[in-house]
This record gives C-alpha cells, sequence and structure tokens, in this order.
C-alpha cells in the first residue's frame, strides 16, 4: 500500500511530545470511534510514559453505540480515562474538564495540601482529520487558532486556556499509527483519514463492502435495498465485487453493454459510509 509517509515530521512531533511531555499533568488521546486501534499511534505509549492519560472516543455519532460502549469498557480496563465524545455537535466534549480533573485528583489534592493552586495542562494527541480542532474549539467554547497539521507547514507549540485552571498543549505536527498491518491503512482509508490513492477506490470499497456484509448486513441491505446479499466468498475482494455490482445494479449505475459501473458504486459507497448515509458502524472490535 502507498500510504503517506512524512519521516521528517514524524520526528519533529515526536521530539515535540519528548520534549513537551515534562512540562505537562496529561495526556488526551482524540480516537476516531469507528477505528480507535487503527486510528492511534501505537509510539504514544514509550512517548508518554508514565503520564495520566484520556482516551477521547471521538465520532461517537458515526460509530456503532454498542461497540463504543465495548471500547469505552476496554480503555478503562487498560487504565485509562474513557470520554465519548461528538465534537461537531459538542455532545460529550462538556464532561473534558471535570474528566481531567478526576484523572488527576490525587495531584490536585497533593497540590492543595501544599497550598498551591497550579494549573493543570494537557497535551493533546490526534491523527489528522480525526476532530482534534473542532474537539478542542468546543472544550475551548471559541475557535482556537488552527495548528497546522500538513508537511511543510510549522507552527510553535501552542497553549490553549479552557478555564482558569486548565489548559491544553495542541500538537502540530503528525503522527501517524503503522501501516505494517493492513486493515490499519484500509480502516484509516474508509474513515477517509488517508487519501484514496493508497489503493484504487473501486479496491478499497470492495473490502468495505465485504465488512459491511459481514457485519452489518441488514444496514447495507436497507441502504442498498437488496433483498439478499451475494453469497460469501473466501475472496473478499472478489465477494466485494460481487456486492458492489448488487448495489451498483439497484442503483442504476450501468455502463454499455449492460454491466454495471462497479467504480461509480465504490465511490458512492465510500461517500456514504463517510457521510454516516449507511448508519453507524465501528470497522474494529476489541480482541
Ligand atoms: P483535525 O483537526 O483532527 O484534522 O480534524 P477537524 O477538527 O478539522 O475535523 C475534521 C472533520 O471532521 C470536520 O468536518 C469536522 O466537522 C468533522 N468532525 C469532527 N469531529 C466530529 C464528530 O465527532 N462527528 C462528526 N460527524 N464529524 C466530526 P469537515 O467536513 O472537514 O468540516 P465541516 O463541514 O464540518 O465544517
Amino acid at each position: 500500500m502507498n500510504i503517506q509517509w512524512y519521516p521528517g515530521h514524524m520526528t519533529k512531533t515526536r521530539r515535540m511530545i519528548v520534549e513537551q511531555i515534562k512540562n505537562v499533568d496529561a495526556v488526551c488521546e482524540i480516537l476516531d470511534a469507528r477505528i480507535p486501534i487503527s486510528s492511534r499511534n501505537p509510539d504514544v505509549d514509550e512517548l508518554t510514559a508514565g503520564k495520566p492519560r484520556l482516551v477521547v472516543l471521538n465520532r461517537v455519532d458515526q460509530a456503532d453505540r454498542a461497540a463504543t460502549e465495548q471500547w469505552s469498557a476496554w480503555f478503562r480496563a487498560q487504565g485509562y480515562a474513557v470520554l465519548e465524545s461528538d465534537a461537531k455537535s459538542g455532545s460529550g466534549t462538556k464532561r473534558f474538564a471535570g474528566a481531567v480533573r478526576e484523572l488527576l485528583a490525587d495531584k490536585i489534592r497533593a497540590y492543595a495540601e501544599k497550598g498551591q493552586n497550579r494549573v493543570l495542562r494537557v497535551m493533546i494527541l490526534g491523527i489528522p482529520n480525526v476532530g482534534k480542532s473542532t474537539f478542542i474549539n468546543q472544550v475551548a467554547g471559541r475557535k482556537t487558532a488552527r495548528t497546522e497539521d500538513r508537511p511543510g507547514v510549522t507552527r510553535s507549540k501552542q497553549w490553549v486556556p479552557i478555564d482558569k485552571g486548565l489548559e491544553l498543549l495542541d500538537t502540530p505536527g503528525i503522527l501517524w499509527p503503522k501501516f505494517e498491518d493492513q486493515s490499519v491503512g484500509l480502516n484509516l482509508a474508509f474513515t477517509g483519514a488517508v487519501k484514496d490513492d493508497i489503493l484504487d477506490v473501486e479496491t478499497l470499497g470492495c473490502h468495505l463492502m465485504a465488512y459491511l456484509a459481514t457485519h452489518y448486513p441488514q444496514a447495507l441491505m436497507s441502504a442498498y435495498k437488496l433483498t439478499a446479499l451475494p453469497e460469501a466468498e473466501e475472496n473478499e475482494i472478489a465477494w466485494g465485487f460481487r456486492l458492489l455490482e448488487a448495489a451498483g445494479k439497484k442503483r442504476g449505475f450501468l455502463v454499455s453493454g449492460g454491466g454495471v459501473d462497479t467504480e461509480r458504486m465504490a465511490k458512492i459507497l465510500l461517500d456514504e459510509f463517510r457521510g454516516g448515509k449507511l448508519g453507524n458502524f465501528t470497522l474494529e472490535l476489541p480482541e
């Protein structure tokens, strides 16, 4: 897979995290609730070792409710504080400050015992497009300056005051997950976190169709008005292609000669999936 890969920026971001980690009390990782593991950078564990961690499962409005509950329980069991959020509507974001204070209750108590009233600082991490800026704006209650995460654009570190006792450090730069596992790359492509050019759109559509047909057959049938799904095949791409054909035929995406325009169907599938038009889905579950 040809994934966007910015080693220089990765190095800069890592360096910045390492430099700043001593200045923060906690680390907040914003993850995509539909792909909580694929949208996570495994290096974060090593880079932020020892700091209390809050996981924000963002985009819960697009994820499968039952799966989000499983993920919340899973992260809690690993010792993380968890906040479910839909940053677009703001749902859940109001609980952020309280969740941080709960996470740092011991520290706050220790400061109070020493008569100190220290500002709590939280480093925010998240891959591009996960909703980091939207989340920060909601939590801050205003539009904050955007921390660029595109290569070639560098911005100094930014402290965003939330209230009198809480500041966020928005991290510029990028910290991509590892793509050694094909499913991570596919999940990031399905959700639009990485551009479609990692795989041709039709192949991507085949994989997504096969996933949805396996895990959410009813939703897929009702979205494309199919009375039945083509029988599962061992080859996921071949099965996905038959599914694209079935859906494309229903939508009337035909090419001259009577075939189905599966490429057009694949584009529509990805658009509708990303736009939440097909329903609420989670693409990976805790083991
Ligand atoms: P980033 O800083 O992590 O790169 O992401 P950003 O906040 O820019 O969000 C990327 C897109 O995702 C935005 O949509 C934003 O509105 C949307 N988004 C963020 N959080 C959520 C969420 O919890 N649920 C849903 N459904 N969408 C979310 P956009 O189309 O780029 O902009 P806009 O048209 O919404 O303004």
